[in-house]
C-alpha cells in the first residue's frame, strides 16, 4: 500500500493499562482515507481500547500509531485536544448534555473552535437536516427517543468535519429498526467522504454491510477481511 494512502497506520501496536493488562499486542492495521471499518470480537478483546488508543486516551507501549502522518506514540499530552479536533466520536450511551438543547449539544463543538455564531446556525441546521432532526433543535436530551439521541450524537460529531468518524457500539442501546439506521447514517457521513471506524456485537449488520471487517481476540488482531477477500 501506497504510504500517502494510509490514513492509519498502526505498527506492532501495543497498549497496557495501569495496572498491568496488556489490552492490544502488537496489533498491525493500515485503514485508507475514505474506508469503513469493523471491528469485532468478543467481550474484552480490546474494542474499546482500540478506539481509546485513537482517540489518545491510553498511552502506546510499543509500536508507532499514525493518523493523518501524525505520530501519535511520540504526541505530547497538551497536544492531544487539538489532535482529537480531527476525528469525531460516538459512544454507546450517545453522553449528549442533558442540560442542553439539541441545537447547542451540537453547537458546543464549533462554539469551541470559536467559528462565528451564523455560521453556527447553518452548519447546526445542515446537520439536523443530515440526520432528520429538523423540528428537535428545541428539544432536550431526555424529550428524544434513543434512536433520535443517537442521531443527534453523530450530527454533533460531525458538526466539524473530521476526517474521521470513531463509533464504539453506536447500536448498542437501539432496537434492530433504529440500528440500522444509525449504520445507514453512518454509511452515509463515508460515503460523503468520511473514514469510519466502527466496533460493534451486531453480526447481522456486519453481515448485511459488506465492509472491511477485522476481528479481535484477547487483544491479539486474528482477521482482516474484506468482503471476497482478505488484506493482509
Ligand atoms: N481501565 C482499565 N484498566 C485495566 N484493564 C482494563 C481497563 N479497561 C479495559 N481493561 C481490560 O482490557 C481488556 C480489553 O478491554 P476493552 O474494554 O477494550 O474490551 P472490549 O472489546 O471493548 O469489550 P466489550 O465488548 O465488553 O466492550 C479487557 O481484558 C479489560 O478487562
Ligand atoms: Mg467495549
Amino acid at each position: 500500500m501506497d504510504e500517502q494512502e494510509r490514513l492509519i497506520d498502526m505498527q506492532d501496536v501495543s497498549v497496557r493499562y495501569p495496572n498491568g493488562t496488556e489490552a492490544l499486542k502488537k496489533l498491525n492495521l493500515h485503514i485508507k482515507k475514505g474506508e469503513f471499518l469493523f471491528v469485532v470480537g468478543s467481550s474484552g478483546s480490546g474494542k474499546s481500547t482500540f478506539i481509546k488508543t485513537l482517540l489518545g486516551e491510553l498511552p502506546v507501549a510499543s509500536g508507532s500509531v499514525s493518523v493523518s502522518g501524525r505520530r501519535l506514540d511520540k504526541m505530547k499530552r497538551r497536544e492531544i485536544p487539538y489532535y482529537r479536533r480531527s476525528l469525531g466520536v460516538v459512544f454507546q450511551e450517545f453522553r449528549l448534555l442533558d442540560d442542553r438543547n439539541i441545537f447547542e449539544n451540537i453547537a458546543l463543538a464549533q462554539e469551541i473552535l470559536g467559528v462565528h455564531r451564523l455560521r453556527i446556525k447553518r452548519n447546526v441546521g445542515m446537520m439536523l437536516e443530515m440526520v432528520g432532526l429538523q423540528g428537535k433543535a428545541g428539544a432536550f436530551p431526555q424529550e428524544l427517543s434513543g434512536g433520535e439521541q443517537q442521531r443527534a450524537a453523530i450530527a454533533r460529531a460531525m458538526v466539524n468535519r473530521p476526517g474521521i468518524l470513531l463509533a464504539d457500539e453506536p447500536t448498542g442501546n437501539l432496537d434492530p429498526d433504529n440500528s440500522w439506521e444509525i449504520m445507514k447514517l453512518l454509511e452515509e457521513m463515508n460515503r460523503l467522504g468520511t473514514t469510519v471506524i466502527v466496533v460493534t456485537h451486531n453480526n447481522e449488520v456486519v453481515d448485511k454491510m459488506k465492509k472491511r471487517v477485522v476481528v479481535l481476540k484477547n487483544g491479539n488482531l486474528v482477521s482482516d477481511e474484506e468482503q471476497g477477500g482478505y488484506i493482509q
